[in-house]
């Protein structure tokens, strides 16, 4: 095996030294990382070297031979970065089965132990998300980004594998895509002025804002190019202070041309469990990490998501079984209303036990484009929900028609005008087509078993919250 990187001449992660096996035993490596613990004995030092790549440190023994030890010995603290030089010997230690013997270490950064604030004992979340610079440098987070980065990498994957093409849809946007009225203006008029000012003097011209969905624009792209996803970044200004809300997250959006609501099932179906499966095979240490420390059925869980189809029922049938329960709610159910997260976490957790694709909503309570059903009172609408989350997906079959589309956005108060691209795709060559977003940071949540949205996002927005 080689141990060749492109990221640095001559270094080797620590990943690559400890699933070496054996194989590197007597050969000289280099290891740059930070010291995650360090333990001074008699005649050698001991010091855990993390570098990322992995959750498991890297074990340097450091000998009192080696040149400037006294030195070393007090620069060598918890955080410092370090530069080490040695042979792969075999450990006698549990836990690993190398460790490094150095011949040369030089300390890169020094780190004062008396005001690290990462210290040995364990930090809650909350803690952390106040040191957002220094929080990827512990065990959990380190996992979280890990995880985050497979399914990142599963999903792109997963999409191209099928013939679909990545799309980049704006940020920056005119048209408010969910109709919810929770988008951030982007603007360079100054609040702070005296003087009257008008939209007209405003960058964009008209009002602009931070896309909440890059749907729209898909939906031009799926139009041409059969196939298309976006996987990007979309915000929403809504003042939900609740573990499953960010005001910035990421959102996949596939969407596909000629295809119908079953069609837009088997392929989110298809995707989760794929990368579900990706992250089993490929994030195992880490996820132990959280199955051990976070949630203790996590991976049983995530086994069983892949192993069976998910359950597929109607808003009408869903209703029925929230009704028939004979459960408390806090929000009482009825035909007509919008779920709540109670519910959905009732049908997934408690009822199924599994995945569940609801479809059919009332018109009333979803989006204008969603197509119209034959009863004309539900929507081809789909929701995914997952146990310990609720809501992973919402999408839908299109409303393809023209005089269906234009009698909807009236219907919703919307601004006619704003929408003429989208109705003219109704006029030149529509055609079915259906797509759905999915909510990335969640996804990551329910990967890792992971309480709260914060902690799974390297840099958390949420009201209030914008720093680092
Ligand atoms: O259900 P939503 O609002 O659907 C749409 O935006 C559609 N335009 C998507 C489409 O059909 N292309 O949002 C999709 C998903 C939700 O199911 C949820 O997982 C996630 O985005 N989401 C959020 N995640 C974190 N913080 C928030 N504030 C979120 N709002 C939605
Ligand atoms: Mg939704």
């Amino acid at each position: 095996m080689t141990t060749e990187v492109v990221t640095g001449k001559g270094r080797t992660k620590v990943k690559a030294v400890r699933e070496s096996g054996k194989t590197l035993v007597g050969s000289s490596v280099t290891v740059k990382g930070w010291v995650r613990t360090v333990r001074h004995q008699k005649t050698f030092s001991f010091a855990e070297v993390n570098d990322g790549s992995s959750l498991a440190n890297l074990q340097v023994v450091i000998d009192s031979t080696l040149e400037s030890y006294e030195k070393l010995k007090e620069e060598i603290t918890t955080g410092a970065a370090l530069s080490v030089t040695g042979e792969v010997v075999e450990s006698p230690g549990k836990g690993q089965s190398v460790e490094i013997k150095a011949t040369a270490v030089r300390v890169v950064g020094l780190c004062d132990a008396e005001t690290y604030p990462l210290q040995k004992k364990r930090h809650s979340f909350e803690f952390l998300r106040g040191i957002a610079h220094l929080r990827p440098r512990t065990n959990t987070i380190g996992a979280v980004t890990r995880v985050r980065n497979a399914l990142a990498y599963a999903t792109h994957k997963f999409f191209q594998e099928n013939g679909f093409i990545y799309l980049n849809s704006p940020i920056i946007t005119a048209s408010d895509c969910e109709g919810a009225g929770e988008l951030f203006h982007v603007t360079t008029l100054d609040p702070t002025s005296e003087k009257k000012q008008s939209y007209e003097e405003d960058f964009f011209a008209k009002p602009s804002f931070l896309t909440c969905s890059g749907q729209l624009n898909a939906e031009i792209y799926a139009t041409a190019m059969s196939d298309v996803y976006t996987f990007g970044p979309t915000f929403r200004a809504e003042n939900s202070n609740t573990s499953r809300h960010l005001a910035e997250f990421w959102m996949i959006e596939p969407e596909m041309a000629f295809a119908d609501l079953q069609d837009n099932m088997d392929n989110a179906e298809a995707y989760i469990q794929y990368v579900v499966k990706h992250v089993l095979e490929n994030c195992r240490e880490d996820l132990e990490l959280f199955n051990k420390f976070i949630d203790k059925g996590l991976i049983e869980r995530l086994e069983g998501v892949v192993a069976a189809p998910f359950e597929r029922l109607t808003y009408t049938e869903a209703v029925d079984i929230l009704i028939k329960s004979g459960k408390k709610f806090e929000y009482p159910v009825e035909w007509g209303v919008d779920l709540q997260s109670e519910h959905e976490r009732y049908l997934t957790e408690e009822h199924f036990k599994k995945p569940v694709i609801l479809t059919d909503y009332p018109a009333r309570i979803k989006a204008f484009y969603m197509r119209l059903n034959e009863d004309g009172k539900t929507v081809a609408a789909m929701d995914v929900l997952v146990p310990g989350i609720g809501e992973l997906v919402g999408g839908s079959q299109r409303e393809e028609r023209y005089d269906v589309l234009l009698e909807k956005i009236r219907a919703n108060k919307l601004e006619e005008e704003a929408y003429w691209w989208y109705l003219e795709l109704r006029k030149y060559g529509s055609v079915p087509h259906s797509g759905y977003g999915l909510g990335f940071e969640r996804l990551v949540q329910f990967a890792t078993g992971m309480e709260n949205i914060r902690d799974v996002i390297p840099f958390p927005r949420t009201p209030g919250h914008a720093e680092f």
